[in-house]
C-alpha cells in the first residue's frame, strides 16, 4: 500500500515546480518589518511561496547613512549566501529601495526574473519634502553642500539628488545614480545587458505623491536642464539614448508602468493595497521547474 502510494505520487513531486520566490527591499528610515503586509498578500495569493524582506545593517538608521554603492553590495551579499535565492527569484524595491534593487542588478547580475519599482527615484529626487523624513541636522548638508565627497559618503539621499541647476556637478560628483543610470561619457554595457536580461521591469509611481519630487522619477522622468519642467519619454535621454535600455525593453514589451493614487507609504502600504493585488501581484506567478 505504503509503496503504491509512493510509486504515483514521487513522480508528481520530482516533477513539480515551485513559486519563483520573492525578495522585497524597503524604503528609506525603515526596516525590513516595513514591508510585512506586502509580504503576507505575496503568501497568501501563492502559498508556499518563499518571500523574504531584506535589512541592510541596522535598516532604520543605515538605510541613510551607508552610502548606496555600499547599501547595493551589502544587498547582492545578502541575496548571493541565501540559498533559496540561487535558482533565481522576483525583486521588488520600494521608494529608495528602487535604486537599490535596479543597482542590484546591474552591477550584480543576480538572477532576477521580473524587477519591480514601487513609488520609484529613478531619475533622483530634488526639493524639500523628501528630505523632511532624515534628522534634521542632515538636512541642510543635503540643500548645500550634495555633491561634496564627505557628504556623499555619509548621507544615502546626497547619492541620488539629483538639482537641476547643477546637473554638470551631479554627472561629475554624485556618486551613485549618474552611474546606474549611464550617464556618463563612457556607457557601462554591462549594466545596459543586465536589464534587458529581465523578463520584465515594472515602475510605478503615484499622482499624489507628496514625498518625491518630482513624483515622476518612479517613472524615470526627471527634472529637465535648469527647469523644474518634467521629461517626457521623447525629450529624456533615458529613452531617445536608450542609456540602460529602457527603450529596448519598451520595444520587447517588458516595460510596464502603473499609476498608484495613494500618499507616500514609507510604513505600512496597506491604504495601496488594491492598487498592489491588481497590478503587482501577476509579476509573481511564475514558477522555477525542480
Ligand atoms: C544645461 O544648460 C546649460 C545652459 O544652456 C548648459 O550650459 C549646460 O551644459 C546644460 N547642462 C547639461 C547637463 O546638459
Ligand atoms: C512621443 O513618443 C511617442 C512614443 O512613445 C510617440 O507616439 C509620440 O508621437 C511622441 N510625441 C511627440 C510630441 O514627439
Ligand atoms: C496564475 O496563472 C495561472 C495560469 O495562467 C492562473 O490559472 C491562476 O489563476 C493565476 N493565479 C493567480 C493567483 O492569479
Amino acid at each position: 500500500m505504503i509503496f503504491l502510494v509512493l510509486f504515483f505520487l514521487l513522480p508528481i513531486v520530482l516533477s513539480s515546480s515551485i513559486y519563483r520566490p520573492v525578495v522585497l527591499m524597503h524604503g528609506i528610515t525603515s526596516n525590513a518589518d516595513a514591508m510585512n503586509d506586502v509580504a503576507k498578500w505575496i503568501r497568501s495569493t501563492y502559498p508556499g511561496i518563499y518571500v523574504i524582506s531584506i535589512e541592510i545593517g541596522d535598516g532604520k538608521e543605515d538605510s541613510y547613512l551607508l552610502p548606496l554603492d555600499i547599501q547595493v553590495e551589502k544587498f547582492c551579499q545578502t541575496v548571493r549566501s541565501n540559498e533559496n535565492l540561487d535558482q533565481g527569484f522576483n525583486l521588488v524595491g520600494y521608494s529608495q529601495g528602487s535604486i537599490i534593487v535596479r543597482g542590484a542588478v546591474e552591477r550584480c547580475s543576480l538572477p532576477v526574473f521580473n524587477l519591480i519599482t514601487l513609488s520609484g527615484i529613478h531619475q533622483g529626487t530634488f526639493g524639500i519634502p523628501y528630505l523632511l523624513q532624515l534628522p534634521i541636522e542632515l538636512r541642510d548638508l543635503i540643500t548645500k553642500y550634495a555633491y561634496e565627497t564627505p557628504v556623499q559618503n555619509a548621507v544615502s539621499v546626497a547619492n541620488y539628488w539629483r538639482d537641476p541647476e547643477q546637473l554638470i556637478k551631479y554627472d561629475s560628483n554624485c556618486h551613485f545614480l549618474p552611474d546606474i543610470n549611464n550617464e556618463h561619457e563612457t556607457r557601462n554595457e554591462f549594466y545596459r545587458q543586465n536589464m534587458i536580461n529581465l523578463n520584465a521591469f515594472v515602475m510605478t509611481y503615484s499622482d499624489i505623491d507628496e514625498i518625491i519630487m518630482p513624483r515622476q522619477s518612479g517613472l524615470f522622468m526627471g527634472y529637465t536642464n535648469s527647469s523644474l519642467e518634467i521629461e517626457t519619454y521623447n525629450n529624456s535621454r533615458q529613452f531617445t539614448e536608450d542609456l540602460i535600455g529602457l527603450r529596448t525593453l519598451k520595444e520587447q514589451g517588458k516595460l510596464f508602468t502603473f499609476t498608484a493614487h495613494v500618499r507616500h507609504q514609507d510604513v505600512t502600504h496597506e491604504p495601496n493595497k488594491d492598487f498592489i493585488m491588481k497590478n503587482i501581484m501577476p509579476f509573481f506567478n511564475n514558477t522555477l521547474s525542480l
